[in-house]
């Protein structure tokens, strides 16, 4: 078992690729922390997993909220006795359109759950880390935020951030022994945030115009994401940290 004991906070893990990566981490032999703030989906996923064999909680926190993610954190060590990595995969995006359509209130929120939640983090998880002696911050970023298409102008400069702050954190975190990477995933149809990146429904036409642009010929699933966090999370990716990996079948457009 390639994580087995380590204490991991999923945040954002009550569906979609977040679901994904709890699962895998869990069946991999880590103790689960999974967060949201649909706290019904949430408990769906924990239960699914105890069911099982896996080891997991739930714990409902905003991550756009400074006292719930430290809250957030303290869960992690008072339940597992100590906390090893927190996947920040929690993400929102406003719906595909002009970037002048976009009201300040959906550009607020782009980036408060997408990139304030990693200032939040970082702020309440480096010092369990550093007590701890190392820890590792996996972020979901997207293909969105190093080769943008137009109509998610604001949620694409958010990803890019989070690249960026990923790749910072790694430079000035690593004397700290604790490693900060990201991933970036490929268009997929089957999550909450399909039909808001896609403009609309996900039907057929659309999905083969995206399709067309992945020369592996298919989308991304939340598995192939959970394989690529499984890595990351694992002693095997010990000395790998400020890399980006993109899940994303080649996508070059
Ligand atoms: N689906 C894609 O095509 C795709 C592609 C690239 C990157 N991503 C990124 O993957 C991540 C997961 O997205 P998804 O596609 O699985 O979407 P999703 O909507 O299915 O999952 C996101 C989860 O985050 C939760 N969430 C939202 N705001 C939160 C908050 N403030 N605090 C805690 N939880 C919150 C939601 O309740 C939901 O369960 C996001 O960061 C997204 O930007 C998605």
């Amino acid at each position: 078992m390639r994580v087995k004991g380590k204490s991991i906070i999923v945040t954002g893990s009550g569906g979609g690729i977040g679901e994904g990566i709890a699962r895998r981490l869990a069946e991999e032999g880590a103790q689960v922390i999974v967060n949201d703030i649909n706290a019904a989906m949430g408990e769906k996923v924990v239960a699914d997993i105890v069911k099982a064999g896996g080891t997991a909680s739930f714990f409902a926190a905003d991550v756009t909220k400074s006292a719930d993610v430290k809250a957030l954190v303290d869960a992690a060590v008072q339940r597992y006795g100590k906390l090893d990595v927190m996947v920040n995969n929690a993400g929102w995006t406003h719906r595909n359109r002009p970037a002048l359509e976009v009201t300040e209130e959906d550009f607020d929120k782009c980036y408060a759950v997408n990139m304030k939640s990693i200032y939040l983090s970082t702020i309440h998880a480096v010092p369990v880390f550093r007590a701890n002696k190392g820890g590792s911050f996996i972020n979901i970023a997207s293909t969105a935020g190093v080769r943008p298409r137009p109509g998610l102008t604001w949620y694409n400069g958010s990803k890019g951030a989070v690249i960026i702050t990923s790749k910072s954190l790694a430079a000035e975190l690593g004397p700290d022994n604790i490693r900060v990477n990201c991933l970036n995933p490929v268009f997929n149809p089957d999550t909450g945030l399909s039909a808001e990146f896609a403009g609309g429904p996900v039907d057929e036409e659309r999905k083969a115009k995206f399709r067309a642009s992945i020369p592996l010929g298919r989308f991304s699933t939340a598995l192939d994401v959970a394989n690529a966090a499984l890595y990351l999370a694992s002693d095997e990716a010990a000395f790998i940290s400020g890399v980006c990996i993109e899940v994303d079948g080649a996508r070059c457009v």
